[in-house]
C-alpha cells in the first residue's frame, strides 16, 4: 500500500475503531523543518505536555532536542525515556516546594518564574538554579488558546524579579513568553520580542545581562483553517530578534514547540454509529469524540480535517454536525452544519480525523459514560 505510515494506518481496517496512530518519523520531520527554517539559530525544547510517548521523547533526545516539563510525572517520563536531566527545563511558574525538590533531586537546573514568591521558593529549593522570567502577553490576538491571565508578569515587574533573582544567587537565564497556542499570526512574536527588548535594556542598565530569549510554543498544527508556513514564522521572528537585539546584545534563542511538532503526526480513526436526520440538521454520531479521543481543542474553535476513505469521490455532499459517542451535548466535534460529508455516509463507515497528534492522547478522559480513551498506536523508527 502506498502513502505515508499515517495514511496506511488510517486506511487499515484491521485496526478496530476508535483508535489513534502516531508516527514518530513525522514528528522528527517537523523538528528538522523547524530547525532548518530557523537556520539553526534556535535550540528546541519540546513541550512534553503535547504528548509524552517514550518513543517520541527518546527519538527527539537522540536528535538533540531539550524538553519543557511541568510536573514530577513529566520529569519522570522524560528521564525514563533517556532524556538527560540537563536537557530538561521546568516551565511551571507555580511549582510548589515538593515539586521543586523533586526537580532538584532529579537534576533539573532551569526553571521559570513570574512572581516574587516563586523566586523565593526556587532560591530556597534549588540554590544557583537558572531562571527564565516569563513576560505577560495580555494583548495577543490570533491564538485559538490564549495564554494570558495568570501566566507572565508585566515588564516593570520582570525587571524587579530579575534583580531579586540575582540578589538571591539565582542565574538569570533570560526572558520567556507564550503568545498562545495555535497562534495563526507570526507578527504576535514581534510584539513579544519588543517587550523583551525593553526589559533587557532596563536590566542592562542595572548590570544584569539577558543571555537568552525563550520564544515559547504557539506555532500551529494543520487543521481546517489555514495558517502560514513554519518558514514564515521563522522569518518574522528572526527579523524581530535582529531588529530589537542588534549586536553585541544578540541573545541565544530557545523555542518550546508542542503542537507544531506533533499535531500533524497523529490521526484518529472512527466509525459512524448513526446518521440522525432532524428537520434542523443532520448529525453524524462517531465512536470517537471529544472525551474518549481527547479532541478537546475543539472547544477552543479548532476544527479537525475529516476524510471519508469509503467515499473517495466526495462530490455529493451535505452539511452535517459530527458528534462523539457520549450522551453529552458538549461531545460535538464540529460547529453546527460546518462540515460537508458525503450524502452516502452511513452507519458502519469509517472516517479519519487528521492532525490529532497534539494534546489528544493526554486529554482523553479515563472513561466518561464508560467510553475508555481510544488506544494509541505509536510507530517509531528503529533505534
Ligand atoms: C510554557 C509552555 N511552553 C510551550 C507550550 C507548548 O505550546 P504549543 O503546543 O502551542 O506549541 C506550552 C503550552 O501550553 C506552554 O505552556
Amino acid at each position: 500500500m502506498a502513502g505515508s505510515w499515517l495514511e496506511r494506518f488510517a486506511a487499515d481496517e484491521r485496526h478496530p475503531t476508535p483508535c489513534a496512530g502516531f508516527d514518530v518519523d513525522e514528528a522528527l520531520g517537523a523538528y528538522d523543518r523547524l530547525l532548518a527554517a530557523f537556520r539553526g539559530r534556535v535550540r528546541v525544547q519540546y513541550a512534553v505536555k503535547a504528548r509524552p510517548d517514550d518513543e517520541l521523547l527518546s527519538a527527539l533526545a537522540r536528535r538533540g532536542s531539550g524538553f519543557d516539563v511541568v510536573s514530577p510525572l513529566e520529569i519522570e517520563r522524560a528521564l525514563g525515556a533517556g532524556c538527560p536531566p540537563r536537557s530538561l527545563s521546568c516551565s511551571n511558574a507555580f511549582a510548589g516546594r515538593d515539586e521543586l525538590a523533586h526537580a532538584r533531586d532529579r537534576g533539573v537546573l532551569v526553571f521559570t518564574a513570574d512572581t516574587p514568591a516563586m523566586i523565593e521558593r526556587l532560591a530556597a529549593a534549588r540554590p544557583a538554579a537558572s531562571v527564565f522570567l516569563r513576560l505577560a502577553q495580555e494583548h495577543v490576538t490570533g491564538a485559538a488558546i490564549p495564554l494570558g491571565g495568570r501566566f507572565g508578569c508585566p515588564e516593570t515587574e520582570a525587571v524587579e524579579l530579575a534583580l531579586l533573582a540575582a540578589a538571591r544567587g539565582l542565574d538569570v537565564a533570560g526572558l520567556s513568553w507564550h503568545v498562545g497556542s495555535q497562534q495563526s499570526d507570526p507578527k504576535q512574536w514581534e510584539r513579544a520580542v519588543g517587550s523583551a527588548a525593553r526589559v533587557a535594556r532596563r536590566l542592562r542598565r542595572r548590570g544584569v545581562d539577558v543571555p537568552r530569549l525563550n520564544l515559547g510554543g504557539g506555532m500551529p498544527g494543520t487543521y481546517r483553517s489555514r495558517t502560514p508556513s513554519v518558514e514564515t514564522y521563522a522569518r518574522v521572528i528572526l527579523a524581530a530578534v535582529d531588529a530589537h537585539f542588534p549586536p553585541p546584545h544578540q541573545p541565544e534563542l530557545v523555542i518550546e514547540p508542542g503542537r507544531a511538532l506533533v499535531a500533524d503526526a497523529g490521526v484518529t480513526t472512527a466509525s459512524v454509529k448513526a446518521v440522525v436526520r432532524r428537520p434542523w440538521g443532520t448529525y453524524v454520531v462517531l465512536d470517537a469524540g471529544l472525551w474518549n479521543a481527547g479532541l478537546l481543542d475543539n472547544l477552543c474553535g479548532i476544527e479537525y480535517r475529516i476524510t471519508y476513505p469509503g467515499h473517495p469521490d466526495g462530490r455529493a455532499v451535505r452539511p452535517v454536525t459530527f458528534c462523539g459517542p457520549t450522551c453529552d451535548s458538549l461531545d460535538s466535534l464540529t460547529a453546527a452544519d460546518s462540515y460537508r460529508a458525503p450524502v452516502g455516509l452511513a452507519a458502519g463507515d469509517r472516517v479519519a480525523i487528521w492532525s490529532t497528534g497534539a494534546y489528544c492522547a493526554t486529554s482523553a478522559l479515563v472513561g466518561f459514560n464508560g467510553y475508555p480513551p481510544v488506544p494509541q498506536f505509536v510507530h517509531a523508527p528503529p533505534r
